[in-house]
């Protein structure tokens, strides 16, 4: 992933310097269940995304970066590398701690269900 570029409009954990919000952040993809919000989140997909992402979404924001098919496989398969964080869930009921909640967000207890 490093020196396609990817970082300049990503958060990709992992990669050092990929901390730009210009677009989606990349956490967890391998729980994310759509692309752009559109295509079922499947390696195919991911990989024709990348590939030409103004091919099937034209007028995206992304722009086409000229990935070979390799380096979209790669990237790919990189990206579904990327699961579940391991952070043990809050119980329901505890009192988020606070740098689990931002400084406006309510309520500060995690609802129950
Ligand atoms: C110029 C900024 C830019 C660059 C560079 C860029 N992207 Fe994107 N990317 C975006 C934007 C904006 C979107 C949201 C597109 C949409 O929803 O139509 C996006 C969407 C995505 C998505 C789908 C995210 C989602 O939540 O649906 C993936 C995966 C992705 N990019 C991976 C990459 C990878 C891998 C690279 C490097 C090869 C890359 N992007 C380079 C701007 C960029």
């Amino acid at each position: 992933m490093h020196g396609y570029g990817c970082g300049a409009c990503h958060v990709i954990p992992g990669i050092r310097g990929a901390n730009s919000w210009a677009g989606p952040p990349l956490n967890e993809w391998a729980r994310r269940g759509y692309i752009a919000g559109r295509f079922p989140n499947s390696p195919d997909v991911l990989v024709a995304w990348l590939r030409d992402p103004q091919a099937l979404s034209p007028g995206s924001a992304m722009p086409n970066l000229g990935l070979t098919e390799t380096e979209a496989r790669d990237a790919a398969a990189f990206l579904f590398t990327l699961g579940a964080s391991r952070l043990p869930p809050v119980p329901a009921g505890l009192p988020l701690g606070p740098k689990e909640a931002g400084p406006r967000e309510e309520p500060r207890i995690r609802p129950r269900g």
